[in-house]
């Protein structure tokens, strides 16, 4: 053998020996070879081919593994519209789309079922059989070209051999993270958040769900993380110029044998009998299936007849999405267990057997309060409805009681703290459960330190929730003002896993929340209804926390927005004695309790009073700053946005023409800044 016929003979085996442990990687899940073997039988394949491109096979190995790096996606104009499907949601809407192609196209007509694939459309362009283009759905006129990422995808062909290969043609399809996939990454970043924490940085995003996994990773600048997230694509569509296909079934049976990933899923219907059967199979069966689907889509099946039925604007007459209802599942009841959260309140919550639902594995729903409980009427072991709302917190939506297990036991609502042990207690008007015992329950004083160190008030990110059980079940600190007496050698002689950097990194975050000003000082005492923006204004109106625990009813409900509520909650506050010393506490330790000067403005003249400003602009006199301070100190009121309820736009220059032109509809009076002063010099 020559040199050079053994150096095609290596690249040959080399490329045939990685294929194959991709594929056990990729599909099932094993590897054979350890990351840095592999990554040296990769990197002689790139050597070898750099050296000799002659040789490099159309599909090589190293095409798969990214590298190239992309800024700015170029956009690319589709040959052929994206168009997207219409949907329907009932068996009613799925007649109506049938009745209609009957009345177009007579009854003689066959469907081909789907899958709706939850991932991102892709449409691949394939040219003498080489795959030289990735492009997204954008808006379905153009999109973004992916090329390099969508090569790293091993489903995706990078080159297609058989017969009859017209010399273009296009693929579609939909690229996706699977649920297991995406549950191995977010897992991956739990592990390593928890090593962020010690080591005092910012915890790391969990992905929000698979879908949003695999349009994030599409769009990634490096295609070799690209290619490590495991990402796979199912094609549902092959399009191309004059191709000698009857239907859309005979499409789906070309790709197949060409080697694209075609899911097995699909069926052919013959009558819309057949098609509700196949909704009906899949509504539940969806829900174990490795990706995630949202509904069926269903195909005409031949091509003659889906160009005689043809296209609205936006979507074919000829197919149409079945959505399924706002996904739900059905799991078992396994407990029902209790929070306490920092006020006191008692929440129960559902221990369900895990179910996947919308994006992730979910083990717990809430339920509210013992009303809740009440309603459902649950028993342990029940059957029971799960949904999400709003995709974040699942809840319970109903109960099959025909799945009852014999003699299950009634959930009823606990009488004690789960936690301490003290009877709880209901607040006149509410229909939740306390616990009374404020001063020594562990999930309270915990949520009260959580809530005082979050970023929207005191911003001590060097303290993660682990570090915190840990302050606490240790005794080192009892209330949130304890952590300014906490010194380093304590540190590391009582947490775990504390080391002299560790312990300096958080004591730093503390530190640096002293130069944190007083409205979100305030924010973090936790005070009942005084969440961030309450806290804001009474910090303003009062300039300092002795003078607002000071304040009469009266004048806490004379500041605007301030309500009853607020202010007997305040007023409740600054009774409890604990609260003053914990005030004091914190005041010691130099926590920011008043205005620094020049934040609050005194109100010397009521020139202004009962009157609204919108300020906007640049002025020649004054900061923008300084005119709201001049209106506040004349007693008017300085508001963000034009409405009809604003007296005056005080109209400064290079203001937006859209407020100038809201302000003139609404007949708000629009003065410049000399006017203004007029007013005050008045
Ligand atoms: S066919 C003319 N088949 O759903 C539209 N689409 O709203 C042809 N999708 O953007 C699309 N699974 O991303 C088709 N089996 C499937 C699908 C599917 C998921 C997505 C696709 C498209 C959207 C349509």
């Amino acid at each position: 053998m020559t040199d050079k016929e053994a150096i095609k003979e290596e690249i040959l085996s080399l490329s045939k020996k990685i294929d194959h442990y991709n594929t056990q990687y990729y599909q099932n899940d094993t590897s054979e070879i350890s990351d840095y073997d592999f990554d040296m039988l990769i990197q002689r394949l790139v050597e070898l081919e750099e050296k000799h491109p002659e040789y490099r096979l159309a599909d090589s190995p190293t095409l798969r593994v990214g590298g190239a790096i992309t800024k700015n996606f170029p956009t690319v104009r589709h040959k052929y519209r994206m168009l997207s499907l219409g949907n329907t949601y009932s068996a009613e809407d799925l007649d109506d789309f049938h009745n209609r192609i009957v009345k177009s196209i007579g009854d003689s007509f066959e469907y081909i079922c789907e899958l709706k694939f939850d991932g991102v459309a892709i449409s691949l362009w394939y040219e003498n059989g080489i795959l030289t283009k990735a492009v997204t759905r954008g808006d379905g006129v153009q999109g973004d070209d992916v090329t390099p990422n969508a090569r790293t995808i091993q489903t995706i062909p990078l080159v297609v051999k058989g017969e009859n290969i017209p010399e273009f043609f296009e693929v579609r399809g939909e690229v996706f993270m699977t649920k297991g996939a995406f549950q191995k990454i977010n897992e991956g970043i739990a592990e390593e958040n928890k090593e962020r924490e010690v080591a005092g940085k910012k915890p790391l995003k969990l992905l929000a769900n698979p879908r949003n996994a695999a349009s994030g990773t599409l769009k990634m600048q490096d295609s070799s993380v690209v290619a490590k997230r495991k990402l796979a694509c199912f094609c549902y569509s092959l399009m191309g110029d004059s191709l000698p296909y009857e239907g859309h079934g005979d499409a789906l049976k070309q790709l197949e044998k060409w080697g694209f990933n075609v899911s097995d899923s699909y069926r052919r219907c013959k009558t819309l009998d057949e098609v509700k059967a196949f909704i009906a199979e899949w509504e539940e069966k969806r829900l174990d299936f490795p990706v995630e689907t949202d509904g069926i889509v269903i195909k005409v099946d031949s091509f003659h007849q889906q160009e005689e039925l043809g296209f609205t604007a936006k979507s074919p007459r000829w197919a149409i999405a079945y959505k399924y209802k706002a996904e739900s599942a059905s799991t078992t009841l396994n407990e029902v267990t209790y929070q306490v959260g920092r006020t006191g309140a008692v929440t129960p919550v559902a221990n369900l057997q895990p179910v996947f639902l919308a994006g992730t594995t979910v083990k717990r729903a809430s339920l509210h309060n013992a009303n809740e409980v009440d309603r459902l009427d649950l028993h342990l072991g029940d059957m029971v409805y799960i949904e999400k709302g709003g995709e974040i917190i699942p809840k319970i939506t109903g109960v099959n009681k025909t799945k009852r297990p014999l003699n299950a036991e009634k959930v009823l609502f606990i009488h004690e703290c789960p936690a301490c042990g003290t009877p709880l207690e209901q607040k006149e008007g509410e229909a939740a459960h306390y616990c009374p015992n404020i001063l020594s329950c562990p999930p309270q004083v915990r949520g009260r330190v959580e809530h005082f160190i979050q970023r929207k008030a005191m911003d001590v990110d060097s303290i993660g929730p682990e570090t915190i059980d840990q302050l606490f079940s240790t005794g080192l600190i009892a209330e949130p003002a304890d952590l300014y007496s906490l010194n380093k050698e304590q540190l590391i002689s009582t947490l775990e896993r504390f080391k002299e950097k560790s312990a300096e990194k958080l004591l730093e975050g503390v530190e640096k929340s002293k130069t944190i000003a007083f409205p979100r000082v305030l924010f973090g005492l936790g005070i009942r209804y005084v969440g961030a923006t309450v806290a804001e204004k009474l910090a303003m109106a009062f300039g300092s926390i002795d003078k607002l625990a000071a304040a009469s009813f009266e004048e806490l409900i004379a500041v605007d927005e301030i309500g009853d509520r607020i202010a007997e909650s305040v007023i409740e506050y600054f009774g409890e004695e604990r609260n003053l010393t914990h005030v004091e506490k914190l005041k010691q330790a130099g926590v920011q309790l008043e205005m620094q000067a020049g934040a609050v403005v005194e109100v010397t003249s009521d020139a202004l009073a009962g009157k609204s400003f919108v300020v906007s602009g640049v002025f020649a006199e004054f900061s923008r700053d300084e005119l709201k301070d001049t209106i506040k100190q004349f007693g008017g009121k300085v508001v963000s946005g034009v409405s009809s309820k604003v007296d005056f736009l005080v109209a400064g220059d290079k203001m937006g023409p859209a407020k100038l032109e809201k302000a003139e509809k609404l007949g708000v009076q629009i003065i410049s800044e000399e006017e203004f002063k007029k007013m005050v010099s008045e």
